[in-house]
């Protein structure tokens, strides 16, 4: 059975296609809240899916602007997306991402990203693991840090109003060498960054501190401070870290040994952290930290042209490879990677692959020679992976401190 999928075109079609996924999290989304995400997932953004005259699922897709090394590239970024369990297994997803990914090549955004539920829905709609990251579950005992710092600078409880005037700056610092990062609307700060959005009872309000240093603001964290007295009197309370973000070097140490620092707690959490956080240097006891490792944000190339010269290289050299794409043919053949750009090309292709692995190669998550070894990639010209992963180095890994 095919399913019309079409952008909704009110805010009653909106709500009905959120609810796709929402019901699946308990959202009860009112008109105003639904006013507001519009301001960031604009109606026709988000498209549905009709069985007759009901809606039947839905999938949006954020327009922004995500990091790569050394550049920027457009992106859709994919959200909210869900089929109504009366449909499901019927192709209504499948019907989805038809519709979407369409949509996003007609509007010129070279790349698609998203947060997968679960890992074995999107690859078949082209899309790889883009990056890894981690959780953390530090208890106090064991935050003491390898070495003595230097201790410059200081932090500074504020407000939210405060903090939308500094924190966004300090972000946009960071992402310019940090790829993986989005670029934030003042709508995004304000609605899913700064704002309490519920769900979280008992866990403390948001507190903001920015760290600064000459009068400079260079780093700031955003967390929560959920307390639980013990029968005896002690903290079984937790520090979670919702966002650490700071310039390298003293900035991020500072800011990280304010937040290790703080009394009445017994652990401290974190999600979502790059596997080369500098945390892993900075603590005595880095195993201590209890890093647990997961895919992070997941990347398709809808244009692999366009994406591919979305971004700077390393290194000097020209690598070709072939693409199979079937969900978006029009990406498919060879693709010649140097000075800069991807062209198409009918040079013998040096490396070949799906355009999902091409996805996890993209911004440096994972290397052409892992991905040669995992079976991802072939080889077709010895050498040909290692001359690749010298071009598409990106210096850090990937690290999208959000999910969308
Ligand atoms: C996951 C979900 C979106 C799938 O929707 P659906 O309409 O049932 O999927 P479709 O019938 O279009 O299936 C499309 C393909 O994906 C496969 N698929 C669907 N759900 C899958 C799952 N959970 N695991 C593995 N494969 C899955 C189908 O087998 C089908 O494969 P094929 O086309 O290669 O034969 C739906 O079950 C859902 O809404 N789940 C709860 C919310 C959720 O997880 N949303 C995703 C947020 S990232």
């Amino acid at each position: 059975m095919s399913f019309r999928v079409r952008p909704c075109a009110d805010l009653g079609e909106y709500g009905r296609a959120i609810h796709g996924v929402g019901q699946y999290f308990g959202m009860e989304i009112d008109a105003e809240s639904e006013e507001r995400f519009t301001r960031l997932l604009p109606l026709d953004r988000m498209h549905a899916a009709f069985d007759g005259a009901d809606i039947v699922g839905g999938a949006g897709a954020f327009p922004f602007q995500l990091s790569t090394p050394g550049g920027t590239v457009p992106t859709a970024g994919v959200t909210v997306v869900g089929t109504y369990p009366t449909h499901r297994r019927r192709g209504v997803l499948r019907a989805l991402m038809r519709a979407q990914l369409d949509d996003v090549h007609e509007r010129g955004e070279p790349l698609a990203a998203l947060w997968a539920s679960s890992e074995t829905i999107y690859g078949r709609f082209g899309y790889g693991p883009a990056s890894m990251c981690g959780s953390i579950d530090l208890a106090t005992e064991h935050t003491a840090f390898a070495m003595p710092g230097r201790r410059e600078g200081s932090v500074r409880l504020v407000e939210a109003d405060e903090a939308l005037r500094s924190f966004p700056r300090i972000w946009s610092a960071v992402r310019r060498s940090t790829p993986g990062m989005l670029a934030r609307s003042r709508d995004w700060w304000e609605g899913r960054v700064l704002r309490e959005r519920g769900g979280e009872v008992g866990a403390g309000p948001k507190r903001f501190v920015v760290y600064e240093r000459a009068g400079r603001a260079e780093g700031y964290a955003i967390y929560r401070h959920r307390q639980e007295l013990r029968d005896d009197g002690t903290s079984a309370g937790e520090i979670k870290i919702l966002e650490a973000i700071a310039l390298d070097g003293v900035p991020t140490e500072e800011v990280w040994r304010y937040l290790l620092s703080i009394d009445w707690t017994s652990r401290f959490t974190a999600r979502l952290l790059p596997p080369d956080h500098p945390l892993f240097l900075l603590l005595a006891t880095p195993r201590r930290l209890q890093y647990r490792m997961s895919d992070g944000f997941w990347a398709r190339l809808v244009d692999v042209g366009a994406a591919l010269s979305a971004r700077r290289y390393a290194a000097d050299g020209a690598v070709v490879v072939e693409v199979a794409d079937a969900f978006c043919p029009w990406n498919e053949g060879r693709w010649r990677i140097a000075d800069g750009r991807g062209k198409r090309t009918r040079a013998a292709a040096h490396l070949r692959c799906d355009v999902a692995a091409l996805g996890s190669a993209y911004m440096g998550g994972f290397t052409f020679a892992q991905l040669v070894r995992g079976g991802r990639i072939e080889e077709l010209r010895r050498g040909a992976a290692v001359r690749a992963d010298a071009m598409f180095a990106g210096g850090r890994h990937p690290w999208c401190p959000e999910i969308f």
